[in-house]
């Protein structure tokens, strides 16, 4: 199965997998969400099942608590867990000062509050996440339904002050219809292409009536884990001002790439 990967999705692996080193037995961590998620719950599950580690996990969607429960973690709420060891989740961009776009698989508001109740949020990426400058990818934000073509509206204008280079909003839709968020809301996409100043950005977005958070998580990550499609990985520590560099062995995860097959 592992060589059936593309070197994205082996990209994507193996920073999951490095980035669980970091949860330690008796740890409340916060389960992120997407494909490069996706693989470390799948690890985590791993540990679980095969090593006895004890955690409980924390989803930031439905579809993660599923595959949380799925692989044998042990799933709370956030109520019952109040604050958390670790939150690890994939990104859609991440900058040099470890500022984020996230929202791309439409969990931003759990993955934010989740993160922020942390007391580390590490992400976990494919080296082709990594820009100069963050906004060549749509900018999810999170709306409520009501008066959501007023908010886009309202959203539009705003953006006129703000530094970008494009304001066009769109509504996330599924076929016919629009995105539902898991917690009943909708996602306008910002087709930004360039973020000038994302601080900025962010506070304001917030202002706008019908906004209930936006996918700009500014100081929020601690560590980035990038992964590279030859099985190279990179520890990049803010906060310490570190990188480390490994190698990951895709043969010694036969088990987890079988479990998967089943
Ligand atoms: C979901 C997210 C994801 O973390 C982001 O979209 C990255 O997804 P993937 O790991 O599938 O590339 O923010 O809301």
């Amino acid at each position: 199965m592992a060589g059936e990967l593309s070197p994205i999705d082996k990209a994507k692996f193996v920073a999951a997998k490095r980035a669980v080193d970091f949860v330690e037995d008796g740890m409340r961590v916060g389960l992120g969400t997407g494909s490069t998620a996706a693989w470390m719950v799948r690890c985590l599950g791993e540990l679980v099942r095969e090593e006895g580690m004890r955690i409980k996990g924390v989803p930031t969607s439905a579809r993660t608590a599923h595959l949380a429960r799925e692989v044998g973690i042990e799933v709370v709420s956030l109520d019952e867990a109040k604050w958390l060891d670790l939150t690890i989740d994939g990104a859609d961009e991440f900058d040099g000062e470890l500022n984020l776009i996230k929202g791309g698989g439409g969990a931003l508001l759990q993955e934010k509050i989740v993160a922020t109740a942390s007391d580390q949020m590490i992400v976990i990426a494919d080296i082709g996440k990594q820009v100069e400058r963050l906004g060549a990818f749509p900018l999810p934000i999170e709306v409520i339904p009501f008066g959501w073509q007023t908010t886009k509206t309202l959203v539009e204008e705003m953006l006129i002050s703000m530094d970008v280079l494009g304001r066009d909003a769109t509504l996330r839709m599924v076929g016919e219809r629009p995105f539902v968020t898991d917690e009943g809301n909708h996602i306008l996409d910002l087709h930004l292409n360039r973020i000038g100043n994302p601080r900025q950005l962010a506070l304001v977005l917030n202002q706008v009536p019908g906004v209930v958070e936006n996918g700009l998580f500014i100081d929020i990550c601690d560590i980035v884990v990038v992964g590279y499609g030859d099985g190279r990985v990179e520890v990049r520590d803010i906060n310490a001002g570190t990188v480390e560099r490994d190698r990951l062995d895709f043969l010694e995860d036969d088990n987890l790439f079988k479990d998967l097959m089943d």
